[in-house]
């Protein structure tokens, strides 16, 4: 077994910092059996000097402005993919080929199309493993609900409501690429569906089997163009064109839909960055005909669980503080009881997975690879083509 993985990153901003500090930090909260190398960074040319500063920031030995080079002539083990959603593709599937191990970020790609391909490639390519970062699987509440639901304590489950809220996309929010339909592929609903599916699936162990009608909307039809990106999610300290012109926005700002489980549970979901007075509000409720769960990012060290078997005077929401170590997933690896950790260590644990299952662990609860993340991606498409159509999409039109 290779004691050491060397980790090649493109991309260096938001997520960049994300991923960074989970390879930087995961060998000091997990006992690994491979030790991460934070070997090269890469970005576009015109970050060279981003680049440097960020490589010191966050201990990278290398940068590279060329990623095609990184993976073919760079001591790679494993590509990192933090780009924009319209550069997966390229970048996975480049890698694959060179024969690495790739870890990309969600949605797995912009389009559908894009995302088969990866499939296509991560199948050729026998000796990788692919991996998604749905990072929130990762959160101790979520691994827990998932395993709940597993032991059959929720029993039956009738309905999946899943909403994700965020309102940092308001008329002064520039043209960022998140808004651009070539770069992003959707807007809220690629960016956080693309979540509560995953979250969705990962929780109850089932498949959509049809989504039923969608809403699709974009209020905010103009933004501002920009020079540079400002690298905040809002684009706050993006500098804007000098003669202030602005581009057409040609994502949705919000996509709701309704859905059918396979299992028979009904299912609503909602995406939004207009959702004004909730910030990063990720929620998920699932009711079952022996207990319920309640999950909210915002309150992400807690679970709320509802067990219905108890006679009905005593029934009521617990709050279940997910923090104890040997009783709540990941906990052992962070802090005593009631000592908090952040959006952060989800990164860091998904992190201390990978790394175990390129070992050939078992990782604490499953990691999605490209396979899985196409199945969320088949159901982000159905959602689209339902709200464009004006009808109901069965997920066996969507191949
Ligand atoms: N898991 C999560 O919770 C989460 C949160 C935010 C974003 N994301 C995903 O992460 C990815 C990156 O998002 P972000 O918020 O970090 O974006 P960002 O705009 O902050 O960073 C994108 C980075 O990619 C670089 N880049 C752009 N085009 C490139 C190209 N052609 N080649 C190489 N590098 C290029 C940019 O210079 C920048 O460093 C997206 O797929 C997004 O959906 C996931």
């Amino acid at each position: 077994m290779a004691k050491s993985m060397r980790i090649g990153l493109i991309g260096s901003q938001f997520m960049g910092r994300a991923h960074s500090n989970a390879w930087m930090s995961v060998g000091s909260f997990f006992d690994l059996p491979i030790e991460p190398v934070m070997q090269t960074v890469s970005d576009l040319p015109a970050e060279r000097e981003h680049l440097t500063r960020f490589a010191a920031r966050w201990r990278w030995h290398e940068t590279s402005t060329n990623w095609r080079k990184m993976i073919e002539i760079g001591a790679i083990d494993l590509v990192d993919i933090v780009t924009p959603n319209h550069v997966h593709r390229e970048c996975a599937v480049a890698a694959l080929e060179a024969g690495k191990h790739v870890a990309c970020e969600k949605p797995l790609a912009g389009t559908l199309d894009d995302a088969r391909e990866m499939v296509k490639a991560a199948k050729k390519a026998k000796s990788s493993k692919t991996f998604v970062w749905y990072n929130y699987r990762r959160c101790p509440a979520v691994a827990l609900a998932h395993q709940l639901v597993r032991q059959g304590r929720l029993g039956r489950i009738y309905h999946v409501r899943a909403s994700y809220l965020q309102d940092w996309g308001g008329p002064e929010t520039p043209l960022l690429w998140r808004f651009q339909g070539k770069k992003a592929g959707s807007g809220a609903h690629g960016d956080l569906n693309a979540h509560i599916i995953d979250m969705a699936r990962f929780i109850t162990g089932d498949e959509i089997a049809e989504v039923t009608g969608a809403i699709e909307e974009t209020f905010i039809k103009e933004r501002d163009l920009i020079e540079t990106g400002g690298g905040e999610i809002s684009g706050k300290g993006a500098k804007r064109s000098a003669r202030k012109r602005k581009g057409r926005s040609t994502v949705d700002d919000c996509l709701l839909f309704l859905a059918r489980f396979k299992g028979g549970a009904a299912a609503s979901f909602e995406a939004t960055r207009l959702a004004t007075g909730n910030q990063n509000r990720n929620q998920v409720e699932i009711n079952g005909e022996k207990g319920a769960i309640k999950f909210d990012f915002e309150r992400m060290n807690e679970l709320l669980w509802w067990d219905h078997t108890l006679e009905s005077r005593l029934r009521g929401w617990s709050r279940i503080m997910c923090t104890t170590g040997g009783d709540h997933p990941y906990a052992d690896a962070y802090w005593p009881p009631a000592h908090l950790i952040g959006y952060e260590h989800c990164f860091v644990s998904q992190a201390a997975d990978m790394v175990k299952a390129l070992a050939g662990r078992k990782p604490v609860v499953p990691l999605a690879d490209f396979e899985d993340a196409y199945q969320t991606q088949r159901v982000l498409h159905a959602a689209i083509v339902a709200a464009r159509e004006k009808r109901a999409v069965k997920m066996s039109e969507v191949k």
